[in-house]
């Protein structure tokens, strides 16, 4: 009996950690840039709002030399907010306090109908360190 309850416990706390451990990881701008598609035995990531997605299997849009492969090992929240691989916006990443009412509302549609359904979330990207590291890039 005593035994069981051990399998039992051993088992769910495996189950909990298991579910958990990819949508924890707390990536940084540094550890996310690793996974830009140009390795092609690492995944690919894509943060967005600071979630930050696998687009691996978009790897035809997004991996290296494809359309679309500026978006990733990055946040890219104001880029697809505004449909733009324009460098100027690739800079604001995830700065939405830059996007118009009509640009938040795209970044919400595209996020719940494409990001949501089609790609897993594998953490989440350290936005306060990215924005304590920009602002000292700023005042170099
Ligand atoms: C003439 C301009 C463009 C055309 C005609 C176009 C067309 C398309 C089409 C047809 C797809 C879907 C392909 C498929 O599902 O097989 C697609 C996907 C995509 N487009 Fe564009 N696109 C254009 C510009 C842009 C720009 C400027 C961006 C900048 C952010 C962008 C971002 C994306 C992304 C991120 C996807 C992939 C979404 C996913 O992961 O499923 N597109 N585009």
């Amino acid at each position: 009996m005593v035994s069981l309850l051990n399998l039992c416990t051993t088992c769910c706390a495996f189950l909990f950690l298991a579910s958990t451990v990819g949508s924890d990881r707390v990536f940084t701008e540094e550890e996310l840039a690793e996974y830009d598609g140009s390795d092609p035995s690492k995944p690919i990531y894509l943060s967005i709002k600071g979630a930050v997605y696998d687009v691996t299997k978009g790897k035809d849009f997004y991996g290296k030399d494809a359309a679309y492969n500026a978006l990733v090992g990055r946040d890219s929240t104001v880029s697809i907010a505004r449909m733009s691989l324009e460098p100027a916006d690739l800079a604001l990443k995830h700065d939405i306090s830059v996007l118009s009412s009509s640009e938040l509302e795209a970044l919400e549609s595209v996020i719940t109908s494409t990001y949501v359904p089609k790609y897993p979330v594998v953490g989440r990207l350290d936005v306060a360190a990215a924005e304590s590291a920009d602002s000292r890039r700023t005042d170099l």
